[in-house]
């Protein structure tokens, strides 16, 4: 079935040329930022979470003017809905050195915050010189965990969202803009 006779049940929350103009403006921020820290010899590493991140962090990086290295992790999380904690399965791990490097680490959306924030302290048990945080969608209605979110693309309430990366059920990762489910599929 040709996967634009499913569109219907899809609406445009940001458009592929938003997206463009606002992941531009994101990577122009980060280069400013991180110009004078970096060197050819110490890039910047940039780690997208799998598999949501792989557009945003393909996006991204071409946006930086900056010497850059790439990694991926992929994790796997269990959310406990009563507390706000989350049993994390790293179901592919860091191939990059992380000690004494600036990381970027790039994600599609953060919901509860729980997987970020399970992230971002083992990341830090590992030393990095800095670690920041990019996110394409921050999506703030369920947050239950505080996150440092250094550069956010767009930021919604609510609402389940596919496209860009986003999956419903390993679906519509591979559309260009961000949508809204109107219907569950
Ligand atoms: P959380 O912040 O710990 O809730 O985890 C965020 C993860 O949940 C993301 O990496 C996505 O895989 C998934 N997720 C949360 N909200 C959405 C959404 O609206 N669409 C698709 N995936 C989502
Ligand atoms: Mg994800």
């Amino acid at each position: 079935m040709a996967i634009s006779s499913q569109l219907p049940a899809l609406e445009t929350v940001f458009s592929p040329q938003e997206i463009g103009v606002r992941v531009a403006e994101m990577g122009r921020a980060i280069t400013l930022d991180y110009q004078d820290l970096l060197a050819p010899e110490e890039p910047l590493l940039v780690i997208g979470i799998l598999n949501g991140a792989f557009i945003f962090l393909a996006d991204l990086v071409r946006n930086l003017d900056l010497p850059v290295q790439i990694d991926f992790v992929r994790l796997s999380s269990y959310q406990n809905q009563t507390e706000a904690s989350t049993h994390v399965v790293m179901l592919k791990n860091l191939e990059k050195e992380v000690k004494g490097r600036h990381v970027l680490v790039a994600e599609d959306i953060a919901d509860y915050g729980l997987t970020l924030a399970w992230l971002l302290e083992h990341l830090r048990r590992k030393k990095p010189a800095s670690l920041k945080l990019a996110v394409a969608v921050n999506k703030t209605a369920r947050r239950r965990v505080e996150i440092p979110l250094d550069y956010i693309g767009f930021t919604v309430e609510d609402g389940f969202l596919v496209g860009y990366g986003l999956d419903y059920a390993e679906k519509y990762r591979q559309l260009p803009g961000i949508y809204v489910l109107k219907t569950p599929q």
